[in-house]
């Protein structure tokens, strides 16, 4: 079995809360428990081509920081440059994914922790296979779409701002009567919407997933603001198709163009929030920071039992590993079987045409 002495530790892809958590934890029980060297990569795998690579001593950086509650990624990290394929300023496509496993190795590195979303995943597992490199995935995204995986760090972070974002809009809606849409992060998975909505007692979810039908939607809206006089809210990932309508906004956001959809619709006044990246900064919530600090003791016990090419997971409220290449197979979609999905359909949440 493959010895450890020194372990690499880097954050990949878009930050959340609850990356410097994983950070902490994956330190503390490699440091303290096994006696390892922790560096911190920085920039992703961006530091690796730096000479000489950034890099930073785990073990001596965490007593400057409060990690368990510090929302970003002390390490940086990025979403650009695939060492694959790196553009030059003159358009040429360079390969350096040897200079990421060339730098690696010249640090002394073991083993790698990566931190990061589905993408990230297939990154280094495409880079660690090449390099003959032993790691450890820990997933992490506000989006909650990495397979193999129940949760993820940073979902119910963004979840708790989506919660609150509805809760705010919530009393300015009921002053004006308004209808009021709240677009929330989600390319390709609908996980936050259906999660926050429920959470902040949305009336319509719209996810990427399930198409919807804006006769419907409208029909929907019009019977809640007959029956009585609170406001309507809307939860609308980022991913959802904007209706096909006779209205022409180009250039508006999906939640915005369904909004004055609606009001046209109606005649009711609706107004379009787009939360964005609010819901990736701050501290992270409670289960963010449980979730943190187990994944990165199963990380550290897994390297330590010699295990490589693992994804630790949560799965039935335990911790777990799975294989990576369970993972590297795309975005994980909202089941239309869940049971939030049918709790969202049982309390009169329209959430599109599911049948
Ligand atoms: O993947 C996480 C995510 O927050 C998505 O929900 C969102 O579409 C995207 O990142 C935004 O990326 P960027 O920060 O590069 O604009």
């Amino acid at each position: 079995m493959a010895e450890t002495h020194t372990i690499g530790v880097l954050t990949s892809g878009g930050d959340c809360a609850g990356l410097n958590a994983v950070i902490r934890s994956v330190t503390e029980h490699a440091s303290g428990t096994y006696g390892w060297r922790v560096l911190g990569l920085r920039q992703g795998h961006l530091g690796l081509l730096e000479t000489p690579p950034e890099v930073i001593d785990l073990v001596e950086a965490e007593k400057f920081y409060d990690l368990l509650r510090t929302g970003g990624t002390v390490l940086g990290t990025t979403t650009k440059n695939d060492p694959f394929h790196i553009v030059s300023s003159g358009g040429a496509v360079h390969d350096r994914s040897d200079e990421v496993v060339a730098a690696v190795r010249s640090l002394g590195i073991d083993a790698l922790v990566v931190i990061g979303g589905d993408g990230s995943m297939r990154l280094f597992d495409q880079l660690c296979g090449k390099g003959s490199l032993r790691w450890i995935g820990i997933p992490k995204t506000i989006d909650n779409d990495v397979p193999g995986t129940d949760f993820t760090v940073g979902f119910f972070t963004a979840v708790e701002v989506v919660t609150e974002a509805l809760d705010r809009l919530s009393s300015t809606a009921a002053s004006h009567r308004r209808i009021m849409v709240l677009e929330v992060m989600g390319r390709d998975s609908g996980f936050i919407a259906l999660y926050g909505g429920i959470a902040g007692g949305a009336d319509v979810i719209l996810i990427p997933e399930i198409s919807y039908d804006i006769d419907a939607l409208t029909a929907h809206v019009s019977r809640i603001t007959a029956g009585r006089p609170n406001p309507v809210l809307l939860v609308v990932a980022e991913g959802v198709s904007a209706p096909l309508c006779n209205l022409a906004h180009s250039g508006a956001s999906v939640g915005t163009t369904i909004a004055l959809e609606l009001q046209a619709r109606t005649g009711i006044d609706a107004r379009c929030t787009v939360l964005g990246h609010v819901q990736r900064g701050g501290i992270p919530a409670p289960f963010d920071r449980l979730l943190a600090t187990s994944f990165g003791v199963s990380a550290v016990d897994l390297l330590a039992r010699g295990a490589n090419a693992r994804l630790v997971a949560w799965q039935g409220g335990t911790v777990v590993n799975v294989p990576i290449s369970d993972v590297v197979t795309g975005p994980r979609k909202v089941d239309h079987e869940s049971l939030l999905l049918k709790t969202a359909i049982a309390t009169d949440i329209y959430i599109g045409e599911c049948n």
